[in-house]
């Protein structure tokens, strides 16, 4: 299913105020629901310039794009500076980058995400071919026990974390753990009884702390903003959209800093968060938030 609902669309637009000739970095280009709108808006002398890891989504938001001059990079955003140098152009008026993966990659069983599906634990989110890639699977079956629980705690917040990298390590002595219900099954067999039944699944924060290990996430992002901000000209405009406070954290920080130091002004004080509606049409959208910074 090719499918990917843009998350809080209206907003981002509003905020990151895209016009007309502007030239728009989309970091996390997906499916390139954001970016059909920004494109759109920059008119035929605008450039969009898209930014995505995988290959599949790159694909798949060129046919929408439209409107603009659209240039495509398969590349991290952590790179951008390689990519700038690569269109040679040192500023921008305005970047966005919506974290996580898309739908199309949640959906998509055999690239492991989701425990929904049953699948081999991979969790990239770049190319199967090619050079060598850390999976889910590397981690779950090589990765000693104490760094389980560092991951655990780090990106999944985890309580029971203690208990659950025991039950890992204890069951790859009978046989590697390969998929991602045999994972799940055995998360919940780890926790207490009433965590079982919670309105989250008990594997939740594990699958999440698996998939910001593969992806070496939060690290991408600390290297991401200092550039990004660089890249941007006297009053050009950083969106950040991400969906788990951890994320959300290292965004505050950046631009708290920037404030103080007189570097740029917070569009929005608080964060920007999806109305019931949009919830209600797209849960995904539940944890979302949207950060905006102008630079002075
Ligand atoms: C939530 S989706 C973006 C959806 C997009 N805004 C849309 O409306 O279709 C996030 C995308 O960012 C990509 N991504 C995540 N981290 C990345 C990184 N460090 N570098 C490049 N792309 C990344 C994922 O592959 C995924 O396609």
């Amino acid at each position: 299913m090719a499918n990917h609902t843009p998350v809080l669309l209206q907003e981002t637009i509003e905020f990151l105020l895209p016009k007309k000739g502007e030239v728009i970095i989309d970091g996390t280009l997906g499916l390139g629901g954001h970016a059909q709108v920004l494109c759109k808006a920059t008119g035929s002398d605008g450039v969009l310039i898209g930014i995505d890891q995988d290959t599949e989504a790159l694909s798949k938001a060129q046919e929408k794009l439209s409107g603009c001059q659209v240039h495509i990079y398969k590349n991290n955003f952590r790179n951008i500076d390689s990519v700038l140098e690569k269109e040679g152009t040192q500023t921008v008026d305005k970047v966005l980058l919506d974290l996580g993966v898309s739908s199309l990659q949640l959906d998509t069983a055999e690239r492991g995400f989701s425990f929904k599906h049953d699948a081999p634990l991979d969790m990239s989110m770049t190319d199967k071919e090619g050079a060598y890639h850390l999976t889910a699977y590397e981690i779950i079956n090589e990765w000693d026990e104490e760094t389980l629980v560092t991951i655990l705690q780090g990106y999944g917040e985890e309580k029971f974390a203690k208990r659950i990298a025991h039950a890992i390590t204890e069951a790859r002595k009978e046989k590697p753990i390969k998929t991602t219900h045999e994972l799940a099954e055995l998360i919940k067999q780890s926790v207490p009884v009433w965590y079982r039944h919670k309105r989250i699944h008990p594997a939740t924060k594990t699958f999440q702390a698996l998939r910001i290990a593969v992806n070496d996430e939060l690290e991408a992002l600390k290297e991401f903003l200092p550039k990004g901000w660089d890249a941007l000209k006297k009053d050009g405009r950083l969106a950040v959209i991400s969906f788990h406070s951890l994320e959300d954290r290292i965004v505050k920080q950046f631009f708290r800093n920037k404030k103080h130091g007189g570097e740029g002004v917070l569009i929005n004080k608080k964060p920007i968060v999806p109305t019931e509606d949009e919830i209600h049409n797209n849960p995904r959208a539940r944890s979302a938030k949207l950060r905006v910074i102008q630079k002075l």
